[in-house]
């Protein structure tokens, strides 16, 4: 026997939970859609509009995340195109473009399969775009993924993009059909500062995708969970509490997927034949923690730096975070950074990084009398303030300089 053989058989599974851990990715596409079917049902009644010869100029589909938006809207407008020539669907994910010009590039590559270089300026890009279109069938749709991350940059506002997509001239003179579905955590309007010029030329077509319940996120999980795991290694009360537990703390799918993946592995490592309740609530901070983290790394430069000031408050007596805090306290917290003076943003700035992040649920803020002081605004995170450190410290390592 080689030593390799000692190895392999040393670090193989051996009384593994899982039979196929694969079924519990995220990433991978379920075989069915379960427990959306009123927003297919809304999504399916939009496409029919072609019959009668109208598609609305955009669609909001909004909601949570690990609400399903993508998978459905994806999903039903592949199935639509498949029975109909005169239909076709492009799927384009904003997340990565840091600027206008990018995200424009990333529609131009959907179409035509290039990208365009920065001489030929947003127009360029533009009149590339509805050149492709003029060649598509009569009716196309263009899903605009996590339509959130667009963002105002030095060169252009999410305005210009959306007056161009909307009442662009090459594609006014071209007539042609181009339906915007455009996918988010928020509704737009509240999260793009859309001037009126916009917003008209929008339609209020609106699907909602709330958050999944306890029967809806069973019916969402059993088959994947079935797939994932041993016969019996996941007794059916343990299944229910973890699916109980993730509907009523995230009804995210994406996350229970997660959980039961990292309570599977836990019982592995504790060498257990079953997966244990235990199992799953050692896991549920975890889950929050890593997508809280993540999330937060993911966040624009003063978001971050409105977070660690808030978090600046240390208790004397236990070396602990305190909060809440005042508004003067984060301004005082934000004052002591050093940032290049360029770089800072003033006090009505800062307010409104409180307020988008209170919308992103990132922190809560609440009004208390304070006697001869007043009304004060008292602020704090909505998750342990000790993990911000941490996502600030994992985006230094990920962060490099933009390119663009
Ligand atoms: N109704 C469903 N049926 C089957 N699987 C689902 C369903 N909803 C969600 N999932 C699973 O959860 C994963 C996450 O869903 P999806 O990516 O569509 O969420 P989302 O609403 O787009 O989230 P985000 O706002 O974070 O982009 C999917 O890849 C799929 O595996
Ligand atoms: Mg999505």
């Amino acid at each position: 026997m080689s030593k390799y053989d000692d190895l392999f058989d040393d670090t193989a599974p051996t009384e593994s939970v899982f039979a196929d851990k694969g079924a519990l990715d995220p990433l991978a596409d379920p075989a069915e859609i379960v427990a959306r079917e009123a927003q297919e049902r809304e999504l399916a009644t939009i496409l029919n509009g072609v019959h009668e010869g109208y598609l609305p100029p955009t669609v909001s589909i909004y909601g949570p995340p690990g609400t399903g938006k993508t998978l459905t809207a994806r999903r039903v407008t592949q199935e639509f195109a498949a029975r109909h020539d005169q239909v076709a669907v492009e799927y384009v994910n904003l997340k990565e473009c840091r600027t206008i010009f990018s995200a424009a590039n990333e529609i131009c590559v959907a179409l035509t399969g290039e990208k365009k270089k920065a001489y030929v300026g947003l127009d360029g890009v533009f009149e590339a775009i509805w050149e492709a279109l003029e060649a598509y069938p009569a009716w196309t749709v263009v899903i605009l993924d996590e339509i959130d991350q667009l963002q105002h940059d030095t060169n252009y506002d999410p305005n210009d993009f959306f007056y161009r997509l909307l009442r662009g001239e090459g594609k006014l003179k071209r007539e042609i059909n181009l339906s915007l579905w455009l996918l988010s955590n928020q509704l737009m309007e509240v999260d793009l500062r859309l001037d009126s010029r916009v917003e008209s030329a929008m339609s209020d077509e609106a699907v909602f995708f709330p958050p999944y319940e306890k029967t809806a996120l069973q019916a969402v999980l059993e088959p994947r969970l079935k797939q994932a795991f041993r016969e019996g290694a996941l007794p059916e009360a343990v299944r229910t509490y973890g699916i109980a537990n993730a509907a009523m703390r995230w009804g995210d799918a994406r996350k229970a997927l997660t959980l039961f993946r990292q309570a599977g592995e836990t019982a592995n490592e504790q060498a257990l034949e079953t997966v244990t309740g235990e199992c799953i609530d050692v896991n549920l901070e975890h889950v929050e923690k890593a997508m809280i983290v993540e999330q937060l790394s993911r966040l624009p430069l003063q978001h971050i730096l409105v977070l660690r000031a808030i978090t600046s408050w240390i208790e004397d007596a236990t070396g602990e975070i305190s909060q809440p805090v005042t508004t003067a306290q984060i301004k005082q917290g934000y004052d002591q950074f050093e940032i290049p003076s360029a770089a800072r943003i003033g006090d009505r700035a800062i307010r409104d990084v409180l307020t988008d992040l209170e919308t992103m649920g990132l922190i809560e803020t609440w009004i208390e009398s304070k006697g001869r002081e007043g009304r004060v605004k008292q602020i704090q995170t909505t998750f342990d303030p000790t993990w911000v450190a941490e996502a600030n410290a994992a985006r230094n390592v990920h962060n490099t300089p933009d390119a663009e």
